[in-house]
């Protein structure tokens, strides 16, 4: 099965050969329009391809040069809360670094878990904690078991990313990002536990192509964007609409960032 969707992707891009991922979460998706001439490939053209069924996803894999970079744009990921088999990330993620990957940037939408980092900030991800009680790497693999995940969060990337952002005076906090299973938002009860767990902020994705892009040993790069205060923080309901119109508003900040970050790293 992965032979075919691999040998599908090599066909569609033709000898490009793509450095560096990027995930685009939630209402992310116009960061492509930095490409000229794009390579685009629609997940439901893939053979064995999930495809995302959520609004804000458009699901289609978007490739071409962006600074000194050449970039494969993941436009909308599935999550597990769609029902999809944790090994499918696994395999999707693996295929990019069979493509020539060694960067993996993760963006996604999510909860902040603190009062002093609002709707509309922007987190960079240093750590993770999984609470969704499912993992990619479940089950035979082809490499080592165990891989090590005290340095997922590349320090070096890191420090690159918030220094281009204290130069383009973008504020850019720093913290944990929870995983859950999803789909509902979270209790007020459930927020306050995850906040006494040391989390920063929670959303429904990211951690299972994290976990599989450290075990095929690419350099990662994670950054949330706030969409919204989590349950009981605010006083406000939570919905999607508003989390997605939020983070196209924020999305601007970070699609600058994203940019500056590959024309100079
Ligand atoms: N919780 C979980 N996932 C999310 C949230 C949230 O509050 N906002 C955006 N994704």
């Amino acid at each position: 099965m992965t032979d075919d969707m691999l040998k599908f992707l090599k066909d569609k891009l033709n000898g490009f050969e793509p450095d560096t991922a990027i995930v685009l979460g939630s209402g992310l998706g116009s960061f492509t329009s930095l490409i000229k001439d794009p390579i685009i490939i629609p997940y439901a053209d893939i053979p064995h391809a999930p495809t995302p069924s959520v609004s804000g996803h458009q699901g289609r894999f978007c490739a071409g040069i962006i600074g000194r970079h050449k970039v494969i744009c993941l436009q909308g990921r599935t999550h597990l809360y769609e029902g999809l088999n944790p090994h499918m990330i696994a395999m999707s993620t693996q295929q990019l670094k069979d493509l020539g990957v060694k960067r993996f940037i993760a963006t996604n939408a999510a909860g902040s878990l603190r009062a002093d980092m609002p709707a509309g900030s922007l987190m960079l991800i240093s750590d993770h904690i999984n609470f969704s009680a499912r993992n990619p790497l479940l089950g035979p693999q082809k490499g080592a078991h165990f891989p090590d995940m005290s340095a997922a969060y590349d320090a070096d990337l890191r420090q690159k990313m918030l220094k281009i952002a204290k130069r383009e005076n973008i504020k850019l906090h720093e913290g944990i990002y929870l995983m859950v299973l999803g789909p509902n938002y979270e209790t007020p009860a459930e927020v306050r536990m995850f906040r006494n767990f040391g989390a920063d902020a929670v959303g429904m994705s990211t951690v299972p192509e994290v976990i599989t892009a450290v075990y095929c040993e690419m350099k990662v790069l994670g950054i949330s964007v706030i969409s919204n205060l989590g349950a009981g923080l605010n006083k406000d309901n939570l919905n999607h609409e508003d989390v997605l119109k939020t983070v196209t508003d924020a999305g601007s900040k970070l699609s600058l960032l994203l940019q500056r970050f590959l024309e100079e790293e």
